[in-house]
């Protein structure tokens, strides 16, 4: 059979292999899953229940998603992302994947580059890749907290890049980018004509002092963003598949042919889903976060302990972290999170998974009730002889 290069070319994920490998025992301490672990609040499985009795979710909806629920959309773009929208520059996506798949598809063509901070979310050097683009890895600067090096990225800069795409807060490192930081990307983006793609899948978890800043809401970006959004994280669907892009007009009917051929619309159940999560009360996003705070700062008491082994910087956002290893095996992330699964059942995932500035490293997720990143610490305190 013929695969294309463009497939054929495409690696094993390590996060699956990891998966895979992890099946192979029991009782295992998981911190390699980037998923909520909660359930979808009761208040929209009973608003998916009821349309699905009145039968209104058989058939497709408007590709780029149903009116009532991009008028949600739009109120909360403005409410908490300072980003003044119309319904017509809204699309419903099949989660944020889709939408960053189809804001890739519609920027870049074969050969044109797209620059990506990293580590970084692998599935976006997936996606340019398969749009048979070239992936050009700028690293974040981890002694300033995996802040962006911004002269690296203008250095970074040639004939062939199109877009800039990262995600704020950042999986895996945990960082929000700030304000400034996104203003002066902006700026670049402006200058040298390039488009960039944002994923904000983490928004609403955002810990301390630090604040979420959408490079949509800069007025000149207009015409140089598409932002996609989810409600995988904020409203714990992971499994409901929906999310949403903005984009100015002009862009957004170009990101909806890529969109069309891939997906029709969104799921419309998950629709109504999404629907009753934004007109519901928001507490559920609240006590989520309030957990994640919680479980975040247990995590870092944890790690401080294990100092020999584990460097780390401090979460400003999302549900993980992306500690450095201090010890000789750690110079390979994959042999050593092989080696902490099959030695004391504890599930981590290798930082090389998040380009090659992630070896050396090792992600972990705090997405888990309290008990699990305890029996995980447990375990490796021991292992570690502590
Ligand atoms: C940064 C980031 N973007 C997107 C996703 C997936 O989002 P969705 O489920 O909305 O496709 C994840 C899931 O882990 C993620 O970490």
């Amino acid at each position: 059979m013929n695969i294309s290069n463009r497939v054929n070319q495409l690696k094993k994920s390590a996060i699956h292999e990891m998966t895979r490998l992890s099946k192979q025992y029991d009782d295992v301490a998981f911190l390699s899953w980037a998923k909520p672990t909660t359930g979808t609040p009761k208040h929209i499985n009973d608003a998916v229940i009821s349309a699905i009795e009145k039968g209104l979710t058989g058939g497709y909806s408007q590709s780029e998603g149903l009116p009532e629920l991009r008028e949600e959309i739009v109120k909360k773009l403005k409410r908490d992302n300072n980003i003044e929208a119309n319904i017509n520059q809204i699309i419903v996506t099949i989660g944020a994947i889709e939408g960053l798949a189809a804001s890739v598809m519609a920027t870049i063509d074969p050969g044109d580059e797209v620059i990506l901070p990293t580590p970084t979310y692998s599935t976006h050097i997936t996606q340019v890749r398969l749009a048979s683009g070239i992936p050009v890895l700028v690293p974040l600067i981890e002694e300033n907290n995996f802040a962006l090096d911004i002269e690296a990225i203008k250095k970074a800069i040639t004939s062939k890049t199109k877009a800039i795409m990262f995600c704020t807060p950042s999986n895996p490192t945990g960082t929000v980018f700030s304000e400034e930081e996104l203003r002066e990307l902006a700026k670049i983006a402006l200058e040298n004509n390039l488009t960039i793609i944002t994923d904000e899948a983490y928004e609403y978890f955002i810990f301390d002092d630090k604040k979420h800043f959408s490079i949509a809401s800069i007025p000149e970006m207009r015409k140089n963003v598409i932002t996609n959004y989810t409600f995988t994280k904020t409203y714990a669907m992971t499994g409901w598949r929906i999310g949403y892009l903005y984009a100015d007009e002009e862009i957004l009917a170009q990101v909806k042919k890529a969109h069309i051929p891939f997906a029709i619309c969104a799921p419309v159940a998950s629709q109504y889903a999404a629907i009753a999560a934004l007109k519901g009360s928001q507490d559920c996003v609240k006590e989520f976060g309030q957990h994640y705070l919680k479980a975040r700062n247990l995590m870092c008491e944890r790690l401080d302990k294990l100092n020999s082994v584990f460097q780390y910087v401090k979460p400003d956002g999302s549900y993980l972290m992306f500690p450095k290893i201090l010890t000789e095996n750690g110079k390979d992330s994959f042999a050593f999170s092989k080696d902490l699964l099959e030695k004391v059942k504890v599930s981590t995932t290798p930082g090389i998974a998040f380009g090659p500035t992630g070896e050396n490293h090792i992600r972990l997720s705090f997405c888990v009730p309290e008990e699990i990143i305890n029996k995980a610490f447990d375990r490796m305190e021991r292992y570690f002889g502590y």
